[in-house]
């Protein structure tokens, strides 16, 4: 019986439940044996592998987080953790494993997958910084920030203040970019362009001038320190600013209807291609469809940022 077992790894992402869910029950449907592994590659590392069932994974489709926990594993890094990691599943008599995660666990999987273990992978993270695809999480995270950005409007309109508020992003703007188109933001700060200050006090001035009760300002992390924008913003305007920084709130939460059906569709077709024996590839897609890209064009590849998101922000909130 073809032996397979599944893990998350890196950041939590809202859908992650769903991903396992489908891996699990698709692979049960499919007569393979399937091993749920604890705590990401660390996890393996221990040998914290569980016998999965149907009923192991009830319940769980609406529900943020990851049953099986998650981890970013120093040892695993390293040539030796990941040959020590081979070695472990082989002895377990596990041929094919499923990495559910981001950017850095989809290159962990790789390397695995150069030691003869055949890895599939299926992008989640909320940054969806992964190259070629869209990533679970991603949209239960923008969605979030809009929760947020609709709450912050309230009082910054009652108050007439401006708003800096800070997503999370890692080294991507994707967030920001979103919420900040969705959200009616007047400016968007990413990594991708180098930050304009001067054209961000120019667009709140505007707004003030044509009466606007508010701005709101999103600041991708790491961008530019938020408590300085802030400083920056008060001095040039005169106007009342605060900042909110989101943070993990960003991460955790029940996973959206674009989250749950990419994690099950995503999930399914993970085990279909270890079924017809193919090897070493990543699950990518949308809400709409489902390709597969090997993992090796994934690790060298860049992910482009639509940056015509980005002129939209500033045409639309004029
Ligand atoms: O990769 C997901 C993410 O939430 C990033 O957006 C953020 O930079 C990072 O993880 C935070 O990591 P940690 O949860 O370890 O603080």
């Amino acid at each position: 019986m073809h032996r397979l077992a599944v893990l998350t790894s890196g950041g939590d992402a809202s859908g992650m439940n769903a991903a396992i869910r489908a891996v699990v029950r698709s692979a049960i449907y499919r007569g393979m044996e399937v091993y749920g592994v604890h705590q990401g590659f660390a996890g393996l590392l221990n040998e914290e592998l569980i016998p999965m069932t149907a009923g192991s994974v009830a319940d769980i489709i609406h529900r943020g987080g990851t049953i099986l926990q998650t981890s970013r594993s120093e040892e695993f890094r390293t040539g030796s953790g990941q040959a020590k990691a081979a070695a472990l599943l082989d002895q377990w008599g596990i041929s094919s494993l499923v990495v559910i995660g981001g950017e850095g666990s989809l290159k962990g999987g790789h390397e695995l997958s150069k030691l003869g273990v055949n890895v599939i992978g299926i992008p989640a993270t909320i940054d969806n910084d992964v190259p070629f695809t869209y990533s679970i999480g991603f949209d239960t995270a923008v969605n979030t920030v809009l929760g947020a950005i609709n709450r912050l409007r309230d009082t910054a309109t009652s108050h007439g203040r401006i708003f800096v508020i800070e997503v999370m992003g890692r080294e991507c703007g994707e967030i920001a970019l979103a919420a900040g188109l969705a959200g009616g933001a007047e400016s968007v700060l990413i990594p991708e362009i180098t930050p304009d200050l001067e054209q961000v006090i120019n667009k709140i001035k505007q707004g003030i001038n044509r009466g606007k009760l508010h701005s709101i300002i999103i600041v991708a992390e790491g961008v530019y320190p938020a408590l300085e924008l802030k400083e920056i913003i008060e001095s040039a305007t005169d106007h009342d600013t605060r900042v909110t920084i989101l943070g993990h709130i960003q991460r955790g939460g029940t996973p959206t209807g674009v989250d749950r059906i990419m994690a099950s569709t995503m999930g399914k077709t993970a085990v279909d291609l270890i079924y017809e024996g193919q090897r070493g590839l990543m699950v990518g897609g949308d809400r709409n469809r489902v390709y597969t890209i090997p993992l090796q064009g994934v690790v060298q590849g860049n992910r482009v940022t639509d940056l015509s998101m980005y002129d939209m922000v500033g045409m639309l909130s004029i």
